[in-house]
């Protein structure tokens, strides 16, 4: 299934003679045939649902549908579907070098906002700091992509993701109070016991609404990058294959060390994906070396493009 092919159609049910609450829309989108989207004309109920519920949702509105043409109420049902949208564009720094293209044969299978902490150490005090791995939970952003469904965003609005969930929302791991051994003390680490939070929405508020948890980001025990989303249905074990620099106007993160850089990962024997994106950094960079020897972590979020062979 492609996130991009096919076309998005809307059945609008009105019954005139209903309560407003009682007309509705809903979204068929041929790329996404999960998305059911149920919207009353008034707005109060805003339902974005799972395949399932909203099933159930659309069958009862046809009932009501079939209900008041029994009763010989008049209802107006309209269907109007537009062409495919073009496939989403992977994003691009404007700078000197960009990452490579997804290889041939691949389609585009999620977009993810990932939020949570990149880790360095330091092995004395001046040395450089060395990329130990990364933490982070998911959220599924890929209906926020324009024209991706009635909650979709500009795309500048959408690439602005990442910076405002990392300056407007806590990173949802649960961190070790411990200063012991930490470069920088005001930027802990991560429980090693228990570092993920409970897999809930990323509430953003009125901005960007309630993000779905997607999954987890961390290194195994190979020290190579992790991705498992959908409870595993994503199994994605990755190497670094390119990186280029995060644009100059990339948010630097809440204490202002950089946005870390833009990477393309293979993941050549995954599950669920098999090359992975990630772009539109905000934060992450390390603190460096300067005050202390020992472990450092920084706070980052960044969306990841995941691609998959064509199903
Ligand atoms: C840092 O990240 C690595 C890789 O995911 C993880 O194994 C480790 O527990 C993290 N350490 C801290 C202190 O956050
Ligand atoms: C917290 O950090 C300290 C110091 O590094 C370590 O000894 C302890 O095991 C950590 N606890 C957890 C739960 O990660």
């Amino acid at each position: 299934m492609s996130l991009a092919s096919g076309s998005l159609c809307v059945l609008l049910i009105t019954i005139p003679s209903f309560p407003s609450s009682f007309g509705g829309e809903i979204w068929i989108s041929a790329q996404h045939p999960a998305l059911f989207h149920l919207l009353s004309h008034s707005h109060l109920l805003h339902i974005k649902s799972t395949t399932t519920s909203a099933k159930m949702l659309s069958k009862s509105l046809l009932f009501l549908a079939s209900a008041a043409l029994a009763l010989g109420t008049p209802v107006e049902r309209t269907v109007s579907c537009r062409a495919p949208m073009p496939d989403p564009s992977l994003p691009l720094t404007g700078g000197a070098a960009e990452l490579p293209p997804p290889p041939a044969g691949l389609e585009l299978k999620v977009i993810a906002l990932g939020l949570g902490i990149q880790n360095y150490s330091c092995a004395s005090v001046g040395a450089d700091a060395v990329s130990t791995g990364a933490l982070a939970m998911f959220y599924d952003i890929s209906l926020l992509y324009p024209e991706s469904g009635p909650n979709s965003l500009t795309i500048e609005k959408f690439n602005q993701l990442p910076a405002f969930a990392l300056n407007h929302h806590a990173i949802p791991l649960h961190f070790n109070d411990s200063t012991v051994g930490r470069v920088e003390v005001a930027s802990p680490g991560a429980s090693l016991k228990r570092p993920f939070t409970r897999a809930a929405a990323l509430d953003l508020g009125e901005e960007y609404g309630k993000l779905p948890f997607l999954g987890h980001h961390f290194f195994n025990t190979d020290g190579a990058p992790t991705f498992i989303l959908r409870r595993g249905s994503f199994n994605v074990v990755a190497a670094k294959k390119a990186s280029v620099p995060a644009p100059g106007s990339a948010d630097p993160g809440p204490m202002g060390t950089g946005a870390v850089a833009w990477l393309a990962l293979d993941a050549a024997n995954s599950k669920g994906a098999t090359f992975v994106y990630r772009v539109e950094t905000a934060g992450g960079n390390s603190h460096g070396c300067s005050k202390a020897a020992g472990q450092d972590s920084t706070s980052y979020a960044a969306q990841y493009w995941f691609y998959g062979p064509k199903s």
